[in-house]
């Protein structure tokens, strides 16, 4: 299959098989799509934390809507974004690009001050909120890349975020979840969307063109 085609096969899985588990490898290469994902300022204010845990895992089956993917697939994924902009954390981002580039640059030291006289002024919510479409941008490289490995993936918002911080203690790291992404094998039976076909506005609906 090509990525077009890979694209076609995956699905919103809502029955995944509790017997199958994903090669640690897999999981690996999903999750390094996700911090390869560019992000607003190249900050990268999001984290992810993996569940396989089975007791955890029921306790947030029971804040997601009883939803079965969540113990029924090998790995929980969690999307968790910055809970605000620090100027520790910006800094810390800049530090580490002049330490992996070897060097200092002007400009780039002037777009840092520019952030820090900017974002940390702002309200934790409007920074959580802006962190948090930067960790949508991780979920989505992490759902074609789970197709990409035809392993199978439901990325879900429906869930209570303030009882899976509470679960996981994200709080206490700065962290608040934002999307969660069980991730495993279909099991075709007992799956009511599997042979339904995918819908999606026709592209004359979707794109425009300025020429
Ligand atoms: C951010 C986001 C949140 C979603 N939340 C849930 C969810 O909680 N439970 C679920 O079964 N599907 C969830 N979905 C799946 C969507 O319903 C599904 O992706 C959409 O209907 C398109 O279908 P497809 O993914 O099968 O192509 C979510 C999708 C996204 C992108």
């Amino acid at each position: 299959m090509d990525l077009h085609q890979r694209l076609q096969w995956r699905y919103a899985t809502k029955k995944m098989d509790p017997a199958r588990k994903v090669p640690e490898a897999a999981i690996d290469r999903i999750v390094e799509a996700a911090r390869l994902a560019p992000t607003s300022s190249g900050l990268q204010p999001f984290e992810i934390i993996v569940v396989t845990n089975a007791e955890v895992r029921e306790r947030i089956r029971a804040i997601a809507w009883n939803q079965a993917q969540v113990t029924e697939g090998s790995h929980l994924l969690v999307f968790a974004a910055w809970d605000h902009y620090t100027p520790e954390r910006i800094n810390h981002m800049f530090d580490l690009t002049n330490e992996v580039r070897g060097f200092r640059n002007e400009g780039w030291e002037n777009y840092r001050q520019m952030l820090l006289n900017s974002y940390p002024q702002r309200t934790p919510e409007v920074n959580f909120q802006h962190a948090a479409r930067q960790a949508y941008i991780g979920l989505s490289a992490a759902l074609i890349a789970a197709a990409y490995e035809e392993v199978d993936a439901t990325p879900m918002e429906g869930f209570d975020p303030e009882a899976l911080d509470g679960i996981l203690d994200l709080r206490a790291r700065g962290l608040r979840s934002v999307a969660i992404l069980p991730v495993g094998y279909r099991q075709a039976e007992g799956d009511w969307l599997v042979n339904l076909p995918k819908v999606r506005r026709p592209k004359e609906q979707f794109v425009s063109r300025v020429d």
